[in-house]
């Protein structure tokens, strides 16, 4: 096989270097499976991994990308076969294991799925772990009670990744969504993607804690975590749930227990990263059925190159990009 170009991120003297470089199939690790990427994507996870040190590296060197779709080239395990389109996200992927930013990429059999039939590689990594995690909040957000109704559910962080998959989601589902942005100037783009309403952070939070305020959602997917999680809970309707993915905000919540014990408030944790294969099967089975948002799709998605995925992985960690941003490998 021949050489082949990947995002390579390696330490030395206490110094990171990082950059696209030609690396041979032996610098991957000996895994079951072996893809030819096709497809990889740009999550704030990717940001926070190829950031110099960053503590979730324990060690260097390292290819980011969590997500990843291609075809497999070679398969020590039964279930995959050469040609197959499969995906894989999560797990170690991109962390400390060889990720997506490659054109090829040794992935343990136990974290790839087949692609659903109702899937291109290319829509697979439009959703990537954004969209995966976004599917899994409303998962468990309705397996907890939740169905559509007229009462709105509030979308934090709304133009991210997540946030822009939720919105678009919960209003194919006939949901009526409030999308709430610090990026108020795209608002336009938040209601072509199905928000009924648009407000700014502020509305959600506006600096002051309460410990209960007026009851104005029936639930809320929240990648945003920090003091506006706490300030949503004091806002959910009596039985209301918080599905929480993120920390974009930050990772103190400073809540009081009265949402919990006056207004039966759900407190759900979302973690895409080791959940279950059966759920992580039925939720990308959902998102290429009954979550498929395929008159979105373009409008989420931006395409780059490899080379771009430095200067994107910047952008992500300063909140300067919208949507979701999606590699395309050779
Ligand atoms: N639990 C899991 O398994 C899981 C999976 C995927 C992602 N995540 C986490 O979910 C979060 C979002 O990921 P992503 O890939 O969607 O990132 P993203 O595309 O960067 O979206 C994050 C959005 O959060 C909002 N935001 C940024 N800084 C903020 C601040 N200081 N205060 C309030 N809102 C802020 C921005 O939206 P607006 O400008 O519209 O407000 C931004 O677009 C990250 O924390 C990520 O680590 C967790």
């Amino acid at each position: 096989m021949t050489d082949f170009k990947a995002f390579y991120i390696d330490q030395s003297d206490g110094k990171t270097n990082a950059g696209i470089k030609t690396i041979s199939i032996d610098t991957l690790p000996s895994s079951e499976v072996l893809i030819k990427v096709h497809y990889s994507s740009v999550n704030y996870k990717d940001g926070m991994v190829s950031s110099p040190g960053n503590p979730m590296v324990k060690e260097y060197p390292i290819i980011p990308g969590i997500d990843l779709a291609g075809i497999v080239v070679h398969s020590k395990d039964d279930r995959f076969n050469e040609g197959d389109a499969v995906i894989a996200t999560s797990y170690e992927i991109g962390v400390s294991h060889h990720g997506g930013y490659s054109e090829y990429a040794s992935i343990p059999g136990e974290w790839v799925i087949p692609l659903p039939d109702e899937l291109t590689l290319e829509e697979a990594m439009i959703y990537g772990t954004a969209g995966f995690t976004a599917a899994l909040s409303i998962h468990k957000l309705e397996k907890n009670g939740l169905a559509p109704g007229e009462e709105p559910v509030l979308v934090t962080g709304a133009t991210g990744g997540v946030g822009s998959m939720a919105v678009a989601m919960l209003a194919k589902r006939g949901y009526k969504v409030e999308a709430s942005t610090g990026s108020i100037e795209h608002k336009d783009y938040l209601f072509e993607l199905g928000a009924a309403t648009v407000v700014s952070r502020e509305e959600v939070y506006d600096g002051k804690l309460r410990a209960l305020s007026k009851q104005r959602w029936v639930a809320a997917v929240d990648p945003v975590g920090g003091e506006p999680l706490a300030s949503l809970l004091s806002q959910l309707h009596y039985n209301g749930a918080a599905a929480v993915s993120g920390l974009t905000a930050g990772t103190d919540v400073p809540t009081q227990v009265y949402p919990f014990i006056l207004r039966g408030i759900n407190l759900l944790g979302v973690d895409s990263v080791y959940c279950p294969m059966e759920t992580r099967k039925e939720v990308w089975n959902r998102l290429a059925g009954d979550l498929k948002i395929s008159d979105s799709f373009d409008r989420i998605k931006e395409v780059i190159s490899l080379e771009q995925v430095p200067e994107t992985l910047t952008k992500i960690l300063e909140g300067k990009t919208r949507g979701r941003t999606i590699v395309k490998l050779g």
